[in-house]
């Protein structure tokens, strides 16, 4: 067993932190942000992850699990240390890599021989040898030190789960013995491990990405078409994913992906492409399908209004990007929210995980204590986020509630024949 270090505690870094203790190894996470840290050490998880109190609680009760403020606590004993720091998007699209670069140039100076310091967070091809040439600057002893790719494809809501029974894990590393000594971390489990060169293993994280989103970018599309010549795309769907080439993962439509990451790295992607001089025009597309989707919402919703949405009272269920977490970045529920709000409409939203900050970002916007309470006067109900529990909503209440029964479903989350027999004007997605 081994010892790590793992720099970030946010989606990512904790849940690989509490995930590699409970695999046997020794971890030091270590975050900036020394009240996560505090609230970390008591056992306490600030974000929404299915799992992930019970492994905390786990680690910290082994000692296998503990946590520092500050990177350069984290890396002298540490055998592996694992970047998990943000790699957002940057002004021209490309991957803004400031926070693994400050991270690199804080630990150099404490890393051992014989460390390698794994990049865990999205970085774009070449980051590898960015990473190494910032560690050598910093006065880390390269020749002594390894640097390896080994990107993370867990989803959030159920990250536990997807880090313990991956698909597969990926390493890459231009020295094989790194790269060996790296999988060696993951032998508790049972999943195909690939080792491939730095370059490829972070073009696998990029294209794994690009390809969900064109997915889903497909599926909006397909659902589009459904509705102007009466199809119903969740019918279209089975007959497609019964063909194992093709699949039933990722051909939910809706109203188009968000979170934070294939927004970014779909953008990271292409302005890549275009450093490289390809012109990626089928991602550029799926990108555009997927503005043009958030915005569909919003024409649905004015539409069923009667053509204007001013003065209109909307009940919006739902702001996180998806269901089963409480993250808002770049969730197709708030863009969606802020437009309601700026063609005039008073929206009132409710969601079973959003933090009270979600006030800040949209102004305006006025939350409820339950889905009832939002719809309570409204002209229109808009589903935005699949939570499991907008399904089983009593909706004879929720029309007793509402000033006019219409219900925008941009998940299609509801049926509709049950919701029209109870007199809604239904609108869903291709359907
Ligand atoms: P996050 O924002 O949830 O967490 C990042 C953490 O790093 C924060 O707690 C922040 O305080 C901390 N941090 C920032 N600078 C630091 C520093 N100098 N020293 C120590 N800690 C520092 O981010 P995330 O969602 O976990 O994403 C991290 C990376 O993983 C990104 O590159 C992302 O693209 C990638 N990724 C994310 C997911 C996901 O589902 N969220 C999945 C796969 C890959
Ligand atoms: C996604 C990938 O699924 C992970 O493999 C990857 O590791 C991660 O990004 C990352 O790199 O950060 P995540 O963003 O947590 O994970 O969420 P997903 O479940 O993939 O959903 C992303 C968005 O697509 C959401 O807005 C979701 O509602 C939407 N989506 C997903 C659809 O609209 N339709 C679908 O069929 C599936």
């Amino acid at each position: 067993m081994s010892r790590l270090a793992v720099i970030g505690a946010g989606y990512v870094g904790l849940t690989t932190a509490a995930c590699m203790a409970r695999l046997g190894h020794t971890v030091v996470a270590a975050d900036i942000d020394a009240d996560r840290v505090a609230l970390l050490s008591k056992g306490e998880v600030p974000i929404l992850e299915e799992g992930l109190p019970e492994l905390l609680a786990e680690g910290l009760a082994s000692k296998r699990l503990r946590f520092v403020v500050g990177a350069a606590n984290a890396a002298p004993d540490a055998e592996f240390v694992f970047l998990c720091v943000p790699t957002p998007q940057g002004d021209d699209g490309s991957a803004d890599l400031s926070f693994v670069e400050a991270v690199a140039r804080e630990i150099a100076p404490a890393l051992r021989p014989g460390t390698v310091v794994v990049n865990k967070s999205t970085m774009p091809v070449g980051s590898t040898r960015v990473v190494e040439r910032i560690l050598a600057a910093a006065g880390a002893s390269i020749e002594e030190i390894g640097v390896a790719s080994n990107p993370e494809f867990l989803r959030e809501g159920t990250s536990v789960r997807d880090f313990l029974e991956p698909n597969r894990v990926v390493i890459g590393c231009d020295d094989p013995s790194v790269a060996v000594r790296v999988s060696e971390l993951y032998r508790g489990l049972k999943a195909p491990i690939l080792v491939t060169d730095s370059a490829s293993a972070e073009m696998i994280k990029y294209a794994s990405n690009a390809f969900l989103a064109t997915k889903i970018s497909f599926v909006n599309a397909i659902a589009n078409l459904c509705e102007a010549v009466d199809a119903d795309v969740r019918e279209v769907v089975l007959g497609m994913g019964y063909d194992t080439r093709i699949g039933f993962e990722f051909l939910r439509p809706g109203p188009g992906y968000g979170g934070s990451c294939f927004p970014k790295d779909t953008a990271a992607l292409l302005h890549a492409a275009e450093q490289a001089g390809y012109d990626f025009t089928l991602l550029q597309g799926v990108v555009d399908v997927n503005r043009r989707q958030h915005e569909r919402m919003v024409d649905k919703a004015r539409d069923l209004a009667g053509g204007s949405l001013d003065g209109v009272r909307v009940a919006a269920l739902g702001l996180t990007f998806k269901a089963n977490t409480d993250d808002l970045r770049d969730s197709p529920a708030i863009h969606i929210v802020r437009r309601l709000i700026e063609e005039g409409a008073r929206v009132v939203a409710h969601d079973p995980a959003a933090p009270a900050r979600v006030l800040d970002l949209v102004p305006g916007l006025e939350l409820a204590g339950d889905p009832y309470a939002a719809c309570a006067g409204a002209g229109l109900v808009a589903v935005l986020t699949e939570w499991d529990a907008f399904r089983w909503l009593d909706f004879g209440r929720v029309a007793a509630e509402l000033a006019e029964a219409r219900i925008l479903d941009t998940r299609n989350l509801l049926d509709p024949a049950a919701m029209r027999r109870l007199g809604f004007v239904y609108e869903g997605v291709g359907r």
